[in-house]
């Protein structure tokens, strides 16, 4: 059940909407074409930058980070803020390497902490609070990423989960693998519960923006 979700003209039409990218981003996202990388793209990125601004973030923790892109929209809503600081973890060093090189082209050096580990347990050892947590590991540990993102999330605070349509496995009342259980979860514990105000909203993959009550 893997075909696009969205229709593949609304989501040209959607990220067509998204101003243009420096030549290093727009560099990035030809790169994760041709390789296949899984970036959240300009329409989910721009949705991220555009709710840092809003928030007023100035110390943002992803989780999952690849080799910068995601990154460098926070990076940048960051220093448009007036500077802070972005955490980038990722447990493949080749990745963290690869994105010290994009972003410190593209002039965040000073405003982001790299760390090559498990992203959980490097938010765990981590001192909050965060404005804003950014959340795109493995689907199969959403659901038990939450209670620590929690605790270091500052009340006011903004999380923003990827892949929460999951191309549409969620769908599919026969998978019951570990990671769309998992994604079912992570949105029933964000939607239901008082502690949240969350939406899902169905740009590429689908993105939950939730606000921490
Ligand atoms: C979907 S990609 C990240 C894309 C990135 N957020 C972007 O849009 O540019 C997720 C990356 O995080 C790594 N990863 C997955 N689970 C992780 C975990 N628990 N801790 C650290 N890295 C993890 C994967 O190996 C992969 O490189």
């Amino acid at each position: 059940m893997d075909k696009p979700l969205i229709p593949q003209y609304l989501m040209d039409y959607i990220n067509n909407l998204v101003p243009p990218r420096l030549p290093e981003m727009q560099a990035m996202e030809d790169d994760a074409e041709k390789t296949g990388f899984p970036i959240i793209g300009p329409a989910s990125g721009y949705l991220c930058y555009q709710v840092a601004r809003m928030l007023g973030a100035r110390r943002v923790f992803e989780l999952g980070s690849g080799f910068g892109y995601s990154t460098a929209w926070f990076a940048r809503a960051v220093a448009e803020n007036g500077g802070g600081e972005v955490y980038h973890v990722v447990w493949d060093g080749e990745l963290s390497r690869q994105a010290r090189i994009h972003l410190a082209a593209l002039g965040y050096a000073d405003i982001i902490r790299y760390h090559v580990g498990e992203a959980v347990q490097t938010l765990r050892e981590t001192a909050g609070p965060f404005d804003l947590i950014f959340n795109d590991i493995n689907k199969e540990d959403y659901a038990d990423s939450l209670p620590v993102i929690a605790d270091k999330l500052r009340r006011g605070g903004v999380l923003i989960v990827d892949n929460m349509l999951w191309h549409g496995r969620i769908f599919d009342a026969k998978d019951k693998t570990p990671a769309t259980q998992s994604v079912r979860k992570l949105t029933e514990l964000l939607t239901r519960s008082p502690d949240w105000i969350a939406t899902l909203v169905p740009v590429r993959d689908g993105v939950i923006v939730a606000y921490k009550v």
